[in-house]
C-alpha cells in the first residue's frame, strides 16, 4: 500500500481524503475501528458480487437482500471468503480473462472481514444503495418467449432415475435467433441437469441449445451473436432427476430472448469430448484428453468443463495451425458443484484447422471426499457415479445470408 509520509491515519485527516482517493488507496482497512457498516460500504459488494445467487430462487441457500437476512451470516461471510469458497469462482488467474468473473475487486474482501470484525454493524440506512433491480425467477433479462414442460414430473423418494425426454414444440413458423437463454430448474433440489436440445425438420440430429447443471450460468451472448433455432422445431427436455428421500414434483422451464436485429454471427455449441473413459478403481491421477479441430475460421466466445464426482481438474488449450499452443482455461481444482460457462472479455479468432485440446484428470482414490466408491472401475455414462468428459465450447461464425447456417454439434 502506498504510504503519505505527513498523514497519520487519524479521523480528521481522513475525511479530508476525497472518497476516489480512498478508494485508490484501499483505506478500507484503516477504516475499520470505526466506520465499516453495511448499508454504506457492505451493502454495495453484495449487491454487486453476491445478490445474483443469493436472492430468492436462486442458487444460494439464503438471500443476502437486507440488513436483517445478511447479519446472521457475518461469521459464515467471513469464513467463507477466507476459505475462498465464496465468491465461487475455480479459473486459473493466470489464464484468460472472462467478462462473467466472479472474483471480488481489490479492497472488497477486506472491507467484509472489516465489516464482520467490527461486529457487523448496521450503520445508517439513509446511505443504503438503491435495491438492485432483477428479474424475479430468472437471471437473464425477462425472457420473450418460455417453453415449460407440459406436465410436472414425479420424481420417486430412492433409487436411480433413468433420463427423461420430453419434447415441446415451438410452432415457430419463421426461423428465430435467440441471443440469451436460460434454463431454470423447477426444483433445484430433483434436477441433478437438465439440457435442451433442438429437433428441427429436415435435422437429422439433434443440436445443443441450452442447459442447466449444478453452479452454470445462463447463456448469452454479444450485441449481433445469437444461436438459430429452426421454424417447425420441437426442443427436447433432456431431464436427469436425482431422489433425495422424499418424493418431489419437477417442472423445468426455458426461457429465450430474442435477437432484436439480425444475427451477424452464429454462435455454435461444439465439445471436445472422450468417451472412451476406463478409469481404474484407487486412482488417484487418471488423464485423457480430447481434441476438435476448427475446419472454418471462427471465434471463440466461451468454454465450459463437464466432469461428475471424479473430476480433479481441467485444462482447455488452443493448438494453433503454425505451432503455437495456448492455455486458453485452466480450472486446476475442479469443483462437481461449479460448472459455469467462463465467457471470454475478448473473444479469440481461431483459424481454419485450430485444434481445441481439453484434458481432464480424475481422481478415483478415497482422497477424493465425493468419490461414491474408489474400488469401483467407472466407464463413461450418464449419472454422476459414472464419468463424462466433455469441453463444450461456444464459437461465433460470421453469418453469409447464401449460406446454410452452420449445424451445432450432435448430442
Ligand atoms: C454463483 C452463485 C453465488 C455467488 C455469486 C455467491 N454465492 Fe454464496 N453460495 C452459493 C451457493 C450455491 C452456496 C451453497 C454452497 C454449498 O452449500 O456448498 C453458497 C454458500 C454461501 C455461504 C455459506 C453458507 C454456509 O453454509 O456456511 C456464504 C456465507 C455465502 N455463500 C456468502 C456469499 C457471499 C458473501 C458472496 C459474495 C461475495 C457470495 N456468497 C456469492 C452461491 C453463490
Amino acid at each position: 500500500m502506498m504510504v503519505i509520509p505527513e498523514v497519520t491515519v487519524t479521523g480528521t485527516v481522513r475525511v479530508l481524503l476525497p472518497p476516489s482517493f480512498c478508494a485508490l488507496l484501499h483505506c478500507a482497512l484503516l477504516h475499520a475501528a470505526d466506520a465499516v457498516t453495511f448499508h454504506k460500504d457492505v451493502e454495495p459488494i453484495l449487491q454487486n458480487r453476491c445478490q445474483s445467487c443469493h436472492r430468492p430462487g436462486e442458487a444460494g441457500p439464503m438471500p443476502l437482500l437486507t440488513y436483517q437476512q445478511a447479519r446472521p451470516w457475518a461469521k459464515a461471510i467471513k469464513s467463507a471468503l477466507l476459505t475462498g469458497k465464496m465468491p465461487p469462482w475455480q479459473a486459473d488467474p493466470r489464464y484468460g480473462k472472462f467478462s462473467n468473473d466472479l472474483r471480488l475487486a481489490p479492497g472488497e474482501k477486506e472491507t467484509l472481514l472489516a465489516w464482520v470484525d467490527g461486529g457487523a454493524p448496521e450503520g445508517s440506512p439513509a446511505d443504503a444503495p438503491k435495491p438492485r433491480a432483477f428479474v424475479e425467477g430468472w437471471r437473464i433479462p425477462a425472457p420473450d418467449m418460455v417453453f415449460e414442460m407440459p406436465q410436472p414430473f414425479n420424481v420417486p423418494a430412492n433409487g436411480a432415475i433413468d433420463y427423461q425426454y420430453i419434447s415441446v414444440p415451438t410452432h415457430f413458423t419463421e426461423d428465430k435467433w435467440v441471443e440469451a437463454v436460460e434454463v431454470r430448474p423447477g426444483n433445484r433440489a430433483a434436477v441433478h441437469h437438465a439440457i435442451v436440445v433442438v429437433d428441427s425438420p429436415g435435422g437429422n440430429e439433434e443440436e445443443y441449445l441450452a442447459g442447466y447443471a449444478p453452479g452454470m450460468t445462463p447463456q448469452s451472448w454479444k450485441p449481433g451473436q445469437a444461436r438459430l433455432i429452426k421454424a417447425g422445431s420441437t426442443l427436447v427436455f433432456q431431464m436427469h432427476y436425482q431422489s433425495a428421500g422424499k418424493p418431489m414434483t419437477d417442472r423445468s422451464k426455458i426461457g429465450l430472448i430474442f435477437a432484436k436485429k439480425p444475427a451477424t454471427e452464429q454462435i455454435v455449441a461444439m465439445q471436445a469430448a472422450a468417451h472412451w473413459i476406463a478409469i481404474p478403481p484407487n486412482d488417484p491421477d487418471y488423464r485423457i484428453s480430447a481434441t476438435e479441430i476448427i475446419d472454418q475460421p471462427c471465434e471463440l466466445v466461451g468454454l465450459r468443463a463437464h466432469m461428475h464426482l471424479r473430476g480433479k481438474s481441467f485444462m482447455f488449450r488452443a493448438i494453433y495451425p503454425d505451432g503455437r499452443s495456448e492455455i486458453l482455461l485452466n480450472i486446476p481444482q475442479f469443483d462437481f458443484h461449479w460448472q459455469p460457462y467462463y465467457y471470454l472479455t475478448a473473444p479469440k479468432p481461431l483459424p481454419r484447422g485450430t485444434r481445441i485440446e481439453a484434458s481432464a484428470v480424475y481422481d478415483n482414490s478415497p482422497n477424493n471426499p465425493l468419490n461414491p466408491n474408489p474400488n469401483a472401475a467407472i466407464f463413461w455414462g450418464p449419472q454422476t457415479w459414472d464419468e463424462m468428459m466433455i469441453g463444450w465450447f461456444d464459437v461465433a461464425v460470421p453469418v453469409h445470408p447464401a449460406l446454410p447456417a452452420v449445424r451445432n454439434t450432435g448430442f
